[in-house]
């Protein structure tokens, strides 16, 4: 049976094979320690490191290489950022759809009397930016906005939500864990001081890669590292480096991985991302479009199209979810992504908590037939007259 990758949204797959060879050549040729060694083949990793860095800048328009910080993923990233800023008192607004890369780590802050509101929004889970200045508090000290929902795919207005956050000076960290790579951003432009990405979803990089892009304005000085440790630079002394990226980069980096994820946006620019995201949202649409269709299918997305992402979640009445999705997998080789995805917050907010939802996600490689594929599937299911896994 062939697979019908539906799983994109927790890991896109396949990667492109220059991604793979990318990572072979790596090991291969400059199997050394970036910034650890004068010899050829430290020199060789140090400098791909750089290659990385410039590649992911420029992807994100920031101008400083610099200004990449490598992590092993968006939850690091995350909580680098929000245990290095806040600090006891301070009061944080989020989105409804956040993940727990965000909500875990504000949970853990509460004991230190960090409290976070959530913003209000219109019933897709899109922020209403009309009403977010009376949730401002005089002790609110950073927004934190899921720009592409992992569950249902609300894009969110990152730029007007910044806008108003800036005019508070307020910094905004958008978490690009799922946009990255198909929805574009350009950091300053989109007003982010804090941009958060994960390398192994759209950006088509391999797992163990991610990271932050600090925007222009945000200010490096007030965060603290989460990790000290060897930076191959000023080795002389006990401190940790207070400059960028040696700052927050201590210990050995995933220099293999990060090549990877060089390759897999090489691969995106050559093929474009407007092309390779205006076909995947025809699929998308054509997906969604024959499901609403379908009796006893509620669907959970966007409630316009523009804000819609590759993502989207099902739900089928009366069907345990468990049962559709291991029913998908086993009878049809659909592999899609059942329950609550991380993200609670989200769910309770669409009223799908405890239970959750079927998740499926497009990438550029699903093709039409994998779409049919599915909506058959669904049908099927839908249609299903036996009681035993009937709610
Ligand atoms: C919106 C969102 N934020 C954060 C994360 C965490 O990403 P990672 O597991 O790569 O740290 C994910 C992953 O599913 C996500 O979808």
């Amino acid at each position: 049976m062939t697979i019908v990758y539906m799983d994109n949204a927790a890991t896109t797959w396949p990667k492109p094979p220059e991604v793979l060879a990318a990572m072979t050549r790596t090991m291969e040729e400059a199997g050394g320690n970036a910034g650890r060694g004068g010899h050829r083949l430290a020199v060789a990793a140090g400098e791909i490191l750089y290659q990385v860095r410039d590649t992911v800048a420029v992807f994100f328009g920031c101008s400083d290489p610099f200004r990449v910080t490598f992590t092993a993923n968006a939850t690091e990233s995350i909580n680098l950022i929000l245990k290095g800023y806040l600090k006891p008192g301070d009061h944080v607004l989020v989105s409804p759809l956040e993940h727990n890369a965000v909500m875990r780590p504000l949970q853990f802050l509460a004991q230190q009397n960090i409290q976070w509101s959530v913003l209000p929004s219109a019933k897709d889970g899109r922020i209403d930016t009309t009403l977010i200045e009376p949730m401002i508090r005089q002790n609110t000290r950073l927004f934190v906005i899921c720009h592409e929902s992992n569950v249902n795919g609300v894009i969110q207005p990152i730029h007007e939500i910044s806008k108003i956050a800036h005019s508070f000076h307020i910094p905004l960290l958008a978490d690009c864990s799922q946009s990255a790579g198909s929805v574009p951003i350009d950091i300053d432009s989109d007003g982010i001081d804090f941009l958060v990405f994960t390398g192994h979803k759209s950006l088509f990089g391999p797992v163990g890669t991610g990271g932050i892009v600090w925007g222009s304005q945000a200010n490096i000085e007030q965060i603290t590292p989460l990790k000290q440790g060897g930076t191959g630079s000023v080795s002389d002394r006990y401190d940790q480096p207070d400059f960028l990226p040696d700052k927050f980069e201590s210990g050995t980096l995933n220099i293999v991985g990060l090549s990877g994820l060089k390759a897999g946006i090489d691969w995106i620019n050559r093929n474009q991302m407007n092309q390779l995201s205006s076909e995947k949202d025809v699929l998308l649409q054509k997906f969604l479009d024959e499901i609403r269709a379908i009796k006893r299918v509620q669907v959970f997305c966007a409630e316009k199209k523009e804000n819609q992402g590759g993502v989207f979640s099902l739900i089928i009445e009366r069907l345990d979810n468990g049962f559709a999705a291991q029913w998908l997998d086993e009878e049809k080789g659909i592999l899609s992504r059942v329950g609550l995805h991380c993200a609670p917050l989200a769910h309770r907010f669409l009223h799908t908590f405890p239970a959750g939802t079927i998740r499926f996600a497009v990438s550029p490689f699903t093709t039409c037939e994998d779409v049919e594929i599915c909506i058959d599937a669904i049908k099927m299911l839908a249609e299903k007259k036996e009681t035993a896994h009937f709610l």
